[in-house]
Protein backbone atom coordinates (compact mmCIF):
# COMPACT_ATOMS: atom_id res chain seq x y z
CA UNK A 1 0.00 0.00 0.00
CA UNK A 2 1.17 3.50 -0.39
CA UNK A 3 2.58 5.37 2.24
CA UNK A 4 0.03 8.41 3.73
CA UNK A 5 0.89 10.97 5.63
CA UNK A 6 -1.15 12.11 7.68
CA UNK A 7 -1.48 15.13 9.56
CA UNK A 8 -3.13 15.36 12.60
CA UNK A 9 -3.68 18.32 14.73
CA UNK A 10 -3.96 18.76 18.23
CA UNK A 11 -2.18 15.20 18.56
CA UNK A 12 -0.60 16.19 22.05
CA UNK A 13 -4.10 17.03 23.61
CA UNK A 14 -6.41 13.94 24.87
CA UNK A 15 -7.83 11.98 22.27
CA UNK A 16 -4.70 13.62 19.54
CA UNK A 17 -2.73 11.80 21.33
CA UNK A 18 -4.86 8.21 22.14
CA UNK A 19 -5.37 8.47 18.50
CA UNK A 20 -1.36 9.09 17.63
CA UNK A 21 -0.60 6.86 19.55
CA UNK A 22 -2.98 4.07 17.73
CA UNK A 23 -2.23 5.25 14.28
CA UNK A 24 1.23 5.30 14.17
CA UNK A 25 0.78 1.12 14.85
CA UNK A 26 -0.02 1.24 11.06
CA UNK A 27 3.10 0.80 9.09
CA UNK A 28 1.86 2.73 6.49
CA UNK A 29 1.43 5.15 7.99
CA UNK A 30 3.19 8.77 8.56
CA UNK A 31 2.08 10.23 11.22
CA UNK A 32 2.72 14.50 11.68
CA UNK A 33 1.56 15.73 14.79
CA UNK A 34 0.83 19.43 14.87
CA UNK A 35 0.05 21.05 18.28
CA UNK A 36 0.83 24.37 19.44
CA UNK A 37 1.10 23.11 22.74
CA UNK A 38 -1.71 25.44 24.70
CA UNK A 39 -2.16 24.44 28.09
CA UNK A 40 -4.04 21.53 27.16
CA UNK A 41 -1.16 20.17 25.07
CA UNK A 42 1.37 17.75 26.39
CA UNK A 43 3.96 15.72 24.99
CA UNK A 44 4.83 13.99 27.88
CA UNK A 45 1.13 12.18 26.38
CA UNK A 46 3.28 10.72 23.49
CA UNK A 47 6.94 9.64 25.26
CA UNK A 48 5.92 6.19 24.76
CA UNK A 49 6.47 6.73 20.59
CA UNK A 50 8.14 10.02 20.34
CA UNK A 51 11.13 7.91 18.47
CA UNK A 52 9.43 6.22 15.88
CA UNK A 53 10.69 6.83 12.62
CA UNK A 54 6.74 7.10 11.30
CA UNK A 55 6.32 9.80 14.25
CA UNK A 56 7.06 13.51 13.40
CA UNK A 57 6.22 16.18 16.18
CA UNK A 58 5.35 20.00 14.30
CA UNK A 59 4.54 22.83 16.91
CA UNK A 60 2.49 25.16 15.26
CA UNK A 61 -0.79 26.69 15.19
CA UNK A 62 -3.72 26.09 12.83
CA UNK A 63 -4.77 29.95 12.49
CA UNK A 64 -1.36 30.75 11.33
CA UNK A 65 -1.23 30.24 7.86
CA UNK A 66 2.20 30.33 6.71
CA UNK A 67 3.32 27.41 9.12
CA UNK A 68 0.34 25.48 7.64
CA UNK A 69 1.38 26.00 3.99
CA UNK A 70 5.18 25.14 5.79
CA UNK A 71 3.97 21.86 7.03
CA UNK A 72 1.84 20.65 3.78
CA UNK A 73 4.65 21.20 1.46
CA UNK A 74 7.29 19.79 3.96
CA UNK A 75 5.72 16.48 4.42
CA UNK A 76 3.56 15.92 1.56
CA UNK A 77 0.38 15.64 3.56
CA UNK A 78 -1.90 13.58 2.04
CA UNK A 79 -4.73 13.10 5.05
CA UNK A 80 -5.74 15.51 7.71
CA UNK A 81 -7.20 14.65 10.91
CA UNK A 82 -8.14 17.54 12.44
CA UNK A 83 -8.79 17.46 16.29
CA UNK A 84 -6.90 21.22 17.41
CA UNK A 85 -9.54 23.13 19.19
CA UNK A 86 -9.83 24.59 22.33
CA UNK A 87 -12.40 22.25 24.13
CA UNK A 88 -13.24 23.32 27.64
CA UNK A 89 -16.97 24.57 27.95
CA UNK A 90 -16.55 26.68 31.08
CA UNK A 91 -13.29 28.16 29.58
CA UNK A 92 -15.33 29.16 26.32
CA UNK A 93 -18.20 30.80 28.85
CA UNK A 94 -15.32 33.22 30.03
CA UNK A 95 -13.27 34.09 26.91
CA UNK A 96 -15.59 33.23 24.16
CA UNK A 97 -13.15 35.12 21.47
CA UNK A 98 -10.34 32.07 22.10
CA UNK A 99 -12.96 29.54 21.22
CA UNK A 100 -13.99 31.70 17.54
CA UNK A 101 -10.00 31.97 16.63
CA UNK A 102 -8.97 28.77 17.41
CA UNK A 103 -12.22 26.41 16.45
CA UNK A 104 -13.53 28.53 13.75
CA UNK A 105 -11.04 30.71 12.07
CA UNK A 106 -8.01 27.61 12.81
CA UNK A 107 -10.74 25.15 11.15
CA UNK A 108 -11.07 27.45 7.85
CA UNK A 109 -7.26 28.10 7.91
CA UNK A 110 -6.65 24.28 7.92
CA UNK A 111 -9.17 23.95 5.39
CA UNK A 112 -7.83 26.62 2.92
CA UNK A 113 -4.21 25.36 3.14
CA UNK A 114 -5.13 21.81 2.75
CA UNK A 115 -6.95 23.37 -0.50
CA UNK A 116 -4.35 25.16 -1.71
CA UNK A 117 -1.61 22.15 -1.22
CA UNK A 118 -3.98 19.89 -3.09
CA UNK A 119 -5.41 22.05 -5.80
CA UNK A 120 -8.14 20.19 -6.58
CA UNK A 121 -6.66 16.57 -7.06
CA UNK A 122 -8.58 14.79 -4.42
CA UNK A 123 -7.50 11.39 -5.33
CA UNK A 124 -6.69 9.47 -1.84
CA UNK A 125 -6.93 12.50 -0.01
CA UNK A 126 -8.85 13.25 2.77
CA UNK A 127 -10.17 16.32 5.51
CA UNK A 128 -11.52 14.53 8.66
CA UNK A 129 -13.12 16.62 10.95
CA UNK A 130 -13.33 15.82 14.94
CA UNK A 131 -16.49 17.54 15.87
CA UNK A 132 -18.75 16.55 19.30
CA UNK A 133 -22.25 15.71 20.10
CA UNK A 134 -22.80 19.55 21.77
CA UNK A 135 -23.62 20.82 18.28
CA UNK A 136 -27.11 19.35 18.83
CA UNK A 137 -27.72 21.10 21.82
CA UNK A 138 -29.62 19.85 24.51
CA UNK A 139 -32.06 17.13 24.84
CA UNK A 140 -35.12 16.75 27.47
CA UNK A 141 -35.21 13.35 29.85
CA UNK A 142 -36.21 9.95 28.10
CA UNK A 143 -35.28 8.47 25.13
CA UNK A 144 -34.79 10.83 22.41
CA UNK A 145 -31.05 10.44 21.20
CA UNK A 146 -28.94 12.57 18.71
CA UNK A 147 -28.84 11.77 15.13
CA UNK A 148 -26.60 12.59 12.06
CA UNK A 149 -29.87 14.27 11.33
CA UNK A 150 -30.63 16.01 14.22
CA UNK A 151 -30.95 19.77 13.52
CA UNK A 152 -27.91 21.43 15.10
CA UNK A 153 -28.42 23.82 18.24
CA UNK A 154 -25.58 24.80 19.98
CA UNK A 155 -26.28 26.60 22.95
CA UNK A 156 -22.40 27.35 24.52
CA UNK A 157 -19.29 29.53 22.87
CA UNK A 158 -17.74 26.27 23.00
CA UNK A 159 -20.25 24.48 21.37
CA UNK A 160 -21.69 27.01 18.54
CA UNK A 161 -17.15 27.58 17.52
CA UNK A 162 -17.67 23.62 17.01
CA UNK A 163 -20.88 23.72 14.76
CA UNK A 164 -19.45 27.03 12.81
CA UNK A 165 -16.24 24.67 12.28
CA UNK A 166 -18.68 21.41 11.22
CA UNK A 167 -20.58 23.76 8.66
CA UNK A 168 -17.54 25.53 7.38
CA UNK A 169 -16.36 21.87 6.91
CA UNK A 170 -19.39 20.99 5.11
CA UNK A 171 -19.51 24.37 3.02
CA UNK A 172 -15.83 23.34 1.70
CA UNK A 173 -17.65 19.99 0.67
CA UNK A 174 -20.63 21.17 -1.38
CA UNK A 175 -18.47 24.22 -2.89
CA UNK A 176 -15.79 22.69 -3.66
CA UNK A 177 -16.59 18.68 -4.03
CA UNK A 178 -13.44 18.70 -1.22
CA UNK A 179 -13.40 15.47 0.18
CA UNK A 180 -14.21 16.13 3.53
CA UNK A 181 -15.82 13.78 6.14
CA UNK A 182 -17.16 14.49 9.80
CA UNK A 183 -18.06 12.41 13.41
CA UNK A 184 -19.26 13.77 16.09
CA UNK A 185 -18.66 12.11 19.20
CA UNK A 186 -20.39 11.79 23.09
CA UNK A 187 -18.19 12.90 26.03
CA UNK A 188 -14.70 10.91 26.68
CA UNK A 189 -12.53 9.24 29.57
CA UNK A 190 -9.68 7.99 29.59
CA UNK A 191 -5.75 8.30 30.37
CA UNK A 192 -3.77 11.76 29.86
CA UNK A 193 -7.14 14.05 30.14
CA UNK A 194 -6.87 17.52 31.55
CA UNK A 195 -7.73 17.24 35.03
CA UNK A 196 -10.33 20.28 34.52
CA UNK A 197 -13.06 17.90 32.74
CA UNK A 198 -15.26 16.40 35.47
CA UNK A 199 -13.80 12.58 35.52
CA UNK A 200 -10.09 13.72 36.20
CA UNK A 201 -10.35 16.73 37.89
CA UNK A 202 -13.05 14.52 40.59
CA UNK A 203 -9.85 11.21 41.25
CA UNK A 204 -7.31 14.43 41.43
CA UNK A 205 -9.69 15.95 43.94
CA UNK A 206 -9.99 12.68 45.73
CA UNK A 207 -6.66 11.97 45.85
CA UNK A 208 -6.11 14.94 47.36
CA UNK A 209 -8.72 15.01 49.70
CA UNK A 210 -10.29 18.34 47.91
CA UNK A 211 -13.38 19.06 47.29
CA UNK A 212 -15.75 17.01 44.34
CA UNK A 213 -17.56 20.23 42.80
CA UNK A 214 -20.89 19.00 41.58
CA UNK A 215 -22.81 21.99 39.58
CA UNK A 216 -26.42 22.62 40.25
CA UNK A 217 -28.12 19.24 41.30
CA UNK A 218 -25.95 16.77 39.30
CA UNK A 219 -28.63 15.93 37.67
CA UNK A 220 -27.47 16.79 34.19
CA UNK A 221 -26.67 13.46 31.79
CA UNK A 222 -24.31 12.93 30.05
CA UNK A 223 -22.64 9.97 27.29
CA UNK A 224 -19.72 8.35 28.32
CA UNK A 225 -17.46 6.75 25.70
CA UNK A 226 -13.76 5.59 27.12
CA UNK A 227 -10.87 7.32 24.24
CA UNK A 228 -9.90 4.12 22.82
CA UNK A 229 -13.03 3.33 21.51
CA UNK A 230 -13.44 6.85 20.25
CA UNK A 231 -9.91 6.45 18.24
CA UNK A 232 -10.77 3.34 17.16
CA UNK A 233 -14.29 4.56 15.44
CA UNK A 234 -11.83 7.33 14.09
CA UNK A 235 -9.69 4.84 12.49
CA UNK A 236 -12.86 2.75 11.32
CA UNK A 237 -14.33 5.89 9.45
CA UNK A 238 -10.88 6.71 7.99
CA UNK A 239 -10.55 3.68 6.67
CA UNK A 240 -14.40 2.88 5.38
CA UNK A 241 -16.41 6.22 5.55
CA UNK A 242 -17.44 7.72 2.91
CA UNK A 243 -16.65 10.64 1.46
CA UNK A 244 -19.09 13.67 2.38
CA UNK A 245 -20.96 11.58 5.26
CA UNK A 246 -21.10 12.25 9.32
CA UNK A 247 -21.06 9.81 11.74
CA UNK A 248 -22.34 9.73 14.90
CA UNK A 249 -19.88 8.39 17.69
CA UNK A 250 -21.43 7.57 21.57
CA UNK A 251 -21.22 4.38 24.37
CA UNK A 252 -25.23 4.24 24.74
CA UNK A 253 -23.63 4.72 28.30
CA UNK A 254 -25.57 7.86 29.88
CA UNK A 255 -24.66 8.96 33.40
CA UNK A 256 -26.46 11.68 35.73
CA UNK A 257 -23.34 13.91 36.93
CA UNK A 258 -24.06 12.97 40.42
CA UNK A 259 -24.33 8.78 39.94
CA UNK A 260 -21.32 8.97 37.62
CA UNK A 261 -19.03 11.39 40.62
CA UNK A 262 -20.40 8.27 43.29
CA UNK A 263 -19.13 5.52 40.63
CA UNK A 264 -15.98 7.09 40.85
CA UNK A 265 -16.31 7.81 44.85
CA UNK A 266 -16.87 4.19 45.72
CA UNK A 267 -14.46 3.02 43.33
CA UNK A 268 -11.34 5.26 44.32
CA UNK A 269 -12.04 3.95 48.48
CA UNK A 270 -11.49 0.54 46.85
CA UNK A 271 -8.17 1.24 45.15
CA UNK A 272 -7.24 3.67 48.46
CA UNK A 273 -8.29 1.34 50.69
CA UNK A 274 -10.41 3.97 52.15
CA UNK A 275 -13.35 3.27 54.47
CA UNK A 276 -16.85 2.46 51.85
CA UNK A 277 -18.49 5.95 51.58
CA UNK A 278 -15.20 8.06 52.43
CA UNK A 279 -14.82 9.93 49.26
CA UNK A 280 -18.50 10.55 48.26
CA UNK A 281 -18.02 13.27 51.49
CA UNK A 282 -16.07 15.19 49.34
CA UNK A 283 -18.81 16.05 47.22
CA UNK A 284 -20.00 19.34 47.31
CA UNK A 285 -22.84 21.18 45.02
CA UNK A 286 -21.84 24.94 43.74
CA UNK A 287 -23.66 27.04 41.49
CA UNK A 288 -24.52 25.64 37.89
CA UNK A 289 -22.95 26.45 35.01
CA UNK A 290 -24.34 29.18 32.58
CA UNK A 291 -26.78 27.50 30.33
CA UNK A 292 -25.97 23.91 31.23
CA UNK A 293 -26.92 21.52 28.62
CA UNK A 294 -29.60 18.95 30.53
CA UNK A 295 -28.48 16.37 29.03
CA UNK A 296 -26.34 14.63 25.42
CA UNK A 297 -27.06 10.96 24.11
CA UNK A 298 -26.02 9.80 20.79
CA UNK A 299 -27.74 7.09 18.92
CA UNK A 300 -24.73 5.63 17.05
CA UNK A 301 -26.58 3.34 14.81
CA UNK A 302 -25.31 4.54 11.86
CA UNK A 303 -21.41 3.73 12.38
CA UNK A 304 -21.89 0.18 13.78
CA UNK A 305 -24.52 -0.62 11.16
CA UNK A 306 -22.48 0.23 7.79
CA UNK A 307 -18.63 0.49 8.91
CA UNK A 308 -19.66 -1.97 11.82
CA UNK A 309 -17.81 -0.32 14.82
CA UNK A 310 -18.65 -1.04 18.18
CA UNK A 311 -17.05 0.08 21.38
CA UNK A 312 -14.94 -2.42 23.28
CA UNK A 313 -14.78 -1.15 26.54
CA UNK A 314 -17.88 -1.59 29.32
CA UNK A 315 -17.80 1.60 31.28
CA UNK A 316 -17.06 -0.80 34.90
CA UNK A 317 -14.07 -1.72 32.76
CA UNK A 318 -13.28 1.39 31.27
CA UNK A 319 -13.57 3.79 34.61
CA UNK A 320 -11.44 1.33 36.54
CA UNK A 321 -8.90 1.01 33.66
CA UNK A 322 -8.65 5.03 34.08
CA UNK A 323 -8.51 5.48 37.85
CA UNK A 324 -5.84 2.69 37.63
CA UNK A 325 -3.41 4.79 35.20
CA UNK A 326 -4.01 8.42 37.17
CA UNK A 327 -2.81 6.44 40.27
CA UNK A 328 0.29 5.15 38.69
CA UNK A 329 0.59 7.80 36.91
CA UNK A 330 0.59 10.44 39.49
CA UNK A 331 3.61 12.35 38.43
CA UNK A 332 1.69 13.27 34.95
CA UNK A 333 -0.96 14.38 37.15
CA UNK A 334 1.38 16.11 39.59
CA UNK A 335 3.42 18.12 36.77
CA UNK A 336 -0.14 19.12 34.95
CA UNK A 337 -1.49 20.52 37.82
CA UNK A 338 1.43 22.67 38.44
CA UNK A 339 2.27 23.07 35.17
CA UNK A 340 6.04 21.53 35.51
CA UNK A 341 5.39 19.99 31.68
CA UNK A 342 5.46 23.03 30.10
CA UNK A 343 8.95 24.08 31.14
CA UNK A 344 10.16 20.60 30.91
CA UNK A 345 9.28 20.90 27.02
CA UNK A 346 9.04 24.69 26.32
CA UNK A 347 13.19 24.37 26.50
CA UNK A 348 12.84 21.78 23.52
CA UNK A 349 10.41 23.62 20.99
CA UNK A 350 10.71 27.51 22.66
P1 LIG B 1 -7.75 18.82 24.42
O1 LIG B 1 -8.13 20.17 24.95
O2 LIG B 1 -7.27 17.79 25.37
O3 LIG B 1 -6.61 18.98 23.31
C1 LIG B 1 -6.65 19.99 22.34
C2 LIG B 1 -5.30 20.01 21.65
O4 LIG B 1 -5.35 21.03 20.63
C3 LIG B 1 -4.13 20.37 22.58
O5 LIG B 1 -3.05 19.51 22.35
C4 LIG B 1 -3.81 21.80 22.19
O6 LIG B 1 -2.44 22.14 22.40
C5 LIG B 1 -4.17 21.81 20.71
N1 LIG B 1 -4.46 23.15 20.19
C6 LIG B 1 -5.28 24.08 20.73
N2 LIG B 1 -5.27 25.19 19.99
C7 LIG B 1 -4.44 24.95 18.95
C8 LIG B 1 -4.03 25.74 17.82
N3 LIG B 1 -4.47 26.99 17.64
N4 LIG B 1 -3.18 25.18 16.92
C9 LIG B 1 -2.72 23.91 17.10
N5 LIG B 1 -3.06 23.15 18.15
C10 LIG B 1 -3.92 23.66 19.07
O7 LIG B 1 -9.02 18.32 23.61
P2 LIG B 1 -9.64 16.87 23.49
O8 LIG B 1 -10.55 16.64 24.62
O9 LIG B 1 -8.56 15.90 23.21
O10 LIG B 1 -10.54 17.07 22.17
C11 LIG B 1 -9.98 16.91 20.89
C12 LIG B 1 -11.05 17.19 19.85
O11 LIG B 1 -12.13 16.28 20.02
C13 LIG B 1 -11.65 18.59 19.93
O12 LIG B 1 -11.86 19.06 18.62
C14 LIG B 1 -12.96 18.39 20.66
O13 LIG B 1 -13.90 19.35 20.26
C15 LIG B 1 -13.35 17.00 20.18
N6 LIG B 1 -14.19 16.22 21.11
C16 LIG B 1 -13.82 16.08 22.43
C17 LIG B 1 -14.60 15.29 23.27
C18 LIG B 1 -14.22 15.08 24.72
O14 LIG B 1 -14.99 14.49 25.47
N7 LIG B 1 -13.08 15.52 25.19
C19 LIG B 1 -15.74 14.65 22.77
C20 LIG B 1 -16.08 14.82 21.42
C21 LIG B 1 -15.29 15.60 20.60
O1 LIG C 1 -20.08 15.93 24.80
C1 LIG C 1 -18.77 16.06 24.31
C2 LIG C 1 -18.06 17.15 25.08
O2 LIG C 1 -17.78 16.62 26.38
C3 LIG C 1 -16.78 17.61 24.40
O3 LIG C 1 -17.10 18.21 23.17
C4 LIG C 1 -16.03 18.61 25.28
O4 LIG C 1 -14.79 18.95 24.67
C5 LIG C 1 -15.78 17.96 26.62
O5 LIG C 1 -15.15 18.89 27.49
C6 LIG C 1 -17.08 17.46 27.25
O6 LIG C 1 -17.93 18.59 27.63
P1 LIG C 1 -18.69 18.61 29.02
O7 LIG C 1 -18.98 20.02 29.38
O8 LIG C 1 -19.83 17.65 29.01
O9 LIG C 1 -17.53 17.98 29.96
P2 LIG C 1 -17.05 18.36 31.45
O10 LIG C 1 -16.13 17.27 31.90
O11 LIG C 1 -16.58 19.76 31.54
O12 LIG C 1 -18.40 18.25 32.29
C7 LIG C 1 -19.14 17.05 32.34
C8 LIG C 1 -20.40 17.33 33.15
O13 LIG C 1 -20.01 17.53 34.51
C9 LIG C 1 -21.15 18.57 32.73
O14 LIG C 1 -22.55 18.37 32.88
C10 LIG C 1 -20.67 19.64 33.71
C11 LIG C 1 -20.41 18.84 34.97
N1 LIG C 1 -19.31 19.33 35.84
C12 LIG C 1 -18.11 19.58 35.25
C13 LIG C 1 -17.04 20.03 36.00
C14 LIG C 1 -15.71 20.36 35.36
C15 LIG C 1 -19.50 19.45 37.20
O15 LIG C 1 -20.60 19.19 37.72
N2 LIG C 1 -18.45 19.90 37.95
C16 LIG C 1 -17.22 20.21 37.43
O16 LIG C 1 -16.31 20.63 38.17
Amino acid sequence: MNNENILVTGGAGFIGSELVRQLVKLSHVNVINFDKLTYAGNLENLKSIENLENYTFVKGDICDEKQLAQVFIDHDITKVIHLAAESHVDRSITDPLLFVRTNLIGTASLLNAAKIYWKGDYANKLFFHVSTDEVYGSLEMGSELFTEKTSYDPRSPYSASKAGSDHLVRSFYHTYQFPVVISNCSNNYGPFQFPEKLVPLCINNILNNKPLPIYGKGENVRDWLYVGDHADAILTILKDGQIGETYNIGGHNEWSNLDLVKVICSTMDDKLNRPKGESEKLITFVKDRAGHDLRYAIDSSKIQNELGWTPKFQFGEGIKKTIDWYLSETEWLENVSSGDYKTYYENQYG
